[in-house]
């Protein structure tokens, strides 16, 4: 079978950006209901859009070199803003992704040792083994039946963060720390307009409330398998080389100091935090996408088979797997999985003729960039085929960026992509997946950018596994 673009390509379902911005009233509960319908033309096509308004003065950016400025030139600069800290500190405590200035420092120095590919390639086995249950147990169920894509998703990603930070498993019922994960990021998950303008802590916000036994249960249990593993380093017995013996273990490597228990205890939150549903997100996508398009199906199936067979999965395939993560890229641009960066400028910056003002909020959202007219041909259309080694050395390293860019670009990164790429090939062996009927699919940015009302899709086998 030939690759040709003869058949049209696949327009996924996106918000139609407005022709004109929204009044306040409209802006304030689109902003509420789902921030992707907020964007209007003139973002989808102009490279800078400066504004104040009721939220402060706002420039949104989408001009590759004036991003690597502030993402990288001119990095100290810029600060992360209040809405983003108020949103996410609550839940995630005062880890790496929500620490600020010199505490950050130390611990981004302290905890980048744990992520370089050599430590990440460690992980696989942990990996292979969370994606080939997930098989398994759709595969106890008869042919046809419908799953939901996104829970799933979500269960795997949380399965191999498990494995991964506590590989002994935990002494609780497991399912438990599922559960209660699941609803501790719930609770959080909403932006709430007391934080939107900005009042203090101890107004009341009503996802935070009712995730509150969730928070107490989860902080406890994190806390028991701290005290537990240090008791083991302690006594000198052997520790499984998992995230958290490492953190434990970590020291900066110029001073020598490790983290606290509290920073360990934040940090495990923040990876989980971080980990499970912006990777579990990127294979929804990826998934959905992929049933819509036979081209694109046919293909990577035919990839998996010829790299995979029916044996056993091996570290070496990962890389082999080019075109399965070429639809993970594409999965990520179109729907990128942190839809929405920002930064304050802490003193007025001058970029050629852009002026920004100490205090400016500067918008960088993936979710626009990677769909901009001026960047991207065919920027709303499905087609991974621009992610293949020749033709992604063309795209501008600051015009996609689904992990950020920087100093504070995901940590998290190598092991996002490698679990992304052995789940999706994992499942493409073993199954194809298609949509209900009817189902209507719409992105939806709640912090992460998720299919609204799930994605159930029903289940056929290719292979026993
Ligand atoms: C597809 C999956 C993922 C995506 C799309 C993603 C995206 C991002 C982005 C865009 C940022 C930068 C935020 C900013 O600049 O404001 C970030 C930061 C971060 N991510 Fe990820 N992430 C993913 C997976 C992970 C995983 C698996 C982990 C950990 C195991 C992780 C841990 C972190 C941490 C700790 C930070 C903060 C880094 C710092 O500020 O120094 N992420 N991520």
């Amino acid at each position: 079978m030939t690759d040709t673009l003869d058949t049209p390509l696949f327009r996924p379902p996106a918000p139609k950006p407005l022709q004109e911005p929204p009044g306040l009233l409209a802006f304030l509960l689109a902003l509420r209901r789902n921030p992707l319908t907020t964007w209007t033309e003139r973002h989808f096509s102009e490279p800078i859009i400066s504004g104040s308004g009721a939220l402060g003065r706002i420039t949104v950016v989408n001009d590759p070199d004036v991003i690597r400025h502030i993402f990288v030139d001119n990095a100290a600069n810029y600060r992360k803003d209040d809405l983003q800290l108020r949103v996410l500190a609550p839940g995630l405590g005062k880890g790496l992704l929500t620490a600020e200035g010199e505490e950050w420092k130390l611990q981004r120095r302290t905890i980048a040792p744990l992520f370089p590919p050599r430590v990440v390639s460690g992980f696989f086995p942990a990996m292979v083994e969370s994606a080939e249950r997930l098989v398994r147990r759709w595969q106890r169920r008869p042919e046809g039946r419908e799953v939901d894509i996104s829970l799933e998703m979500t269960r795997v990603t949380l399965d191999v963060l498990e494995r991964t930070i506590f590989s002994k498993g935990v002494a609780r019922d497991p399912d438990a720390l599922g559960r209660a994960i699941t609803r501790y990021f719930e609770g959080l998950g909403r932006i709430d307009p007391v934080d939107i303008f900005g009042l203090p802590d101890w107004v009341p916000r009503i996802g935070r409330w009712r995730a509150r036994p969730a928070i107490r249960f989860f902080e406890e249990l994190v806390n028991e398998l701290i005290r537990d593993r240090k008791a083991l380093l302690e006594r000198g017995e052997a520790a499984p080389r998992d995230l958290l013996t490492l953190l434990l273990e970590a020291a900066d490597p110029e001073t020598g100091k490790g983290l606290s228990d509290l920073e360990v205890a934040a940090n495990i939150v923040t990876f989980i935090g971080a980990g499970h549903e912006t990777t579990a997100n990127a294979l929804s996508w990826a998934i959905y996408l992929i049933s819509q398009d036979e081209r694109v199906r046919a293909r990577i199936e035919r990839e998996v088979d010829e790299v995979l067979g029916a044996g056993a999965f091996e570290p070496q395939h990962v890389e082999r797997l080019v075109y399965t993560r070429a639809v993970l890229d594409e999965a990520m641009r179109l729907y990128p999985p942190a839809p929405f960066l920002s930064r304050a400028a802490i003193a007025d910056d001058r970029i050629g003729d852009l002026t920004i003002e100490a205090g400016t909020v500067v918008t960088i959202a993936p979710y626009v960039l990677h769909r901009h007219r001026t960047l991207w041909d065919e920027p709303d259309a499905f087609r991974p085929e621009r992610f293949l080694p020749e033709e992604k050395a063309k795209i501008d390293k600051f015009a996609y960026l689904p992990f950020g860019a920087g100093p504070r670009v995901c940590i998290g990164a190598t092991f996002a992509l490698q679990e992304a790429v052995i789940v999706l090939a994992t499942i493409v062996r073993a199954v194809r997946l298609d949509l209900k009927e009817g189902h209507k699919v719409t992105p939806l940015h709640r912090i992460t950018l998720r299919p609204h009302e799930g994605l159930p899709m029903r289940l056929t086998y290719r292979r026993e596994s």
